[in-house]
């Protein structure tokens, strides 16, 4: 529409009145807000930018890559991009960590000292760049004029520890789906516009227990598979009735339960992991149902499942609603 053109535009001709020819840093986290943010920064200043992603190795099958592809040197923005390539590190400090909040803790914290060291080698820079959107101003209390000031300790989670003179926020007036406007707006892929949230700690609040680079590996292939199937069904449904399904769930992934079973392959018996998918129908992801995908979609995620997925025996579809349940298992 007119308005997110307009708004875009001023948008970036108030970031380019701001910054002049000062060095500007983003944390990229991959997800719709700080992409967008990122577009937007690079379109306004181009290599002034740099944008710091952190694989953490939580996350999803491939995801990496497509954050690279996409802002990466071969990509189709001026910045600059460093992937920082921590899996190692966050499953050395994850070894033997099984309680839920202690996990968030260890991959929140870890991300900082990450990002802290990337920043220290850049040197000081003149502004951080947040994704913040107006939902989580409003989460957090804020709103008004001290909202610049304290979102940078509340908001986002990031920074006293890095060198930077002010924050820049160019999404803080927007609700999700302007955000989203504004990405299609800028040319952003819709496969990037429109994709599902996905927590900060990724993969490992969907690892019951213990995280380890194995289970990462399980939980990464019956995931994409599951993804790839129901995608592949709403897309069947639309093109035949010229609309999403109802079904069509706002949030749906894998999680690797802790529970090992005996199951029978072939000849032989197997103890081995169960898979639980996930999907649910929400609005504001306060409250949902689980989604009513159809069983034959289920049952073909199973089949695939089982047989492409080391290590699994047993798939089980999460019926339970929020309350009393949540969307994540952790
Ligand atoms: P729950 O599990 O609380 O999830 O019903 C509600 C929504 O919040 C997301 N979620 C998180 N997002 N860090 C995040 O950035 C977290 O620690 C976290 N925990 C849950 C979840 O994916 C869902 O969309």
């Amino acid at each position: 529409t007119w308005r997110m053109d307009s708004f875009v535009e001023h948008s970036i001709e108030e970031i380019r009145k701001k910054v002049g020819n000062g060095k500007v840093l983003c944390a990229l986290s991959g997800g719709v807000d700080s992409s967008v943010a990122a577009v937007m920064l690079s379109k306004a200043i181009g290599s002034q930018l740099t944008c710091v992603f952190v694989d953490h190795g939580l996350l999803r099958k491939d995801e990496g890559d497509e954050v690279e592809e996409v802002f990466g040197p071969n990509g189709p923005y001026e910045l600059n991009f460093i992937r920082v390539n921590a899996q190692e590190r966050y499953y050395t400090k994850l070894a033997g960590v099984t309680e839920p909040e202690a996990k968030r803790k260890i991959i929140g914290e870890e991300f900082i000292r990450v990002f802290e060291e990337e920043a220290k080698k850049i040197g000081a820079v003149d502004f951080l760049v947040q994704g913040t959107i107006y939902p989580d101003v409003v989460e957090s209390g804020l709103g008004g004029e001290s909202a610049v000031i304290k979102s940078h300790h509340n908001v986002g989670g990031l920074p006293d520890y890095v060198d930077f003179k002010e924050i820049i926020e160019p999404l803080r007036n927007l609700f999700k789906d302007e955000v989203r406007k504004a990405g299609l707006e800028m040319g952003i892929p819709e496969k990037l516009v429109f994709r599902q949230p996905f927590p900060g700690p990724g993969l490992g609040i969907r690892i019951i227990g213990e995280v380890t680079g194995e289970k990462v590996k399980i939980v990464q292939d019956a995931d994409a598979i599951y993804r790839e199937e129901v995608d592949k069904a709403a897309k069947e449904y639309e093109q035949q009735n010229g609309e999403a399904p109802a079904w069509m769930p706002n949030q749906y992934f894998a999680a690797l339960t802790n529970m090992r079973s005996v199951g029978v392959m072939g000849d032989e018996r197997t103890y081995d992991y169960a898979v639980a998918l996930r999907a649910v129908n929400t609005i504001d992801f306060m409250t949902a149902e689980a989604a009513q995908i159809p069983f034959e979609v289920l049952q073909k995620v199973m089949s695939r499942i089982i047989n492409e997925v080391k290590g699994v025996n047993r798939v089980f579809y999460d019926l339970t609603s929020k309350p009393p349940g949540t969307i994540e298992f952790e």
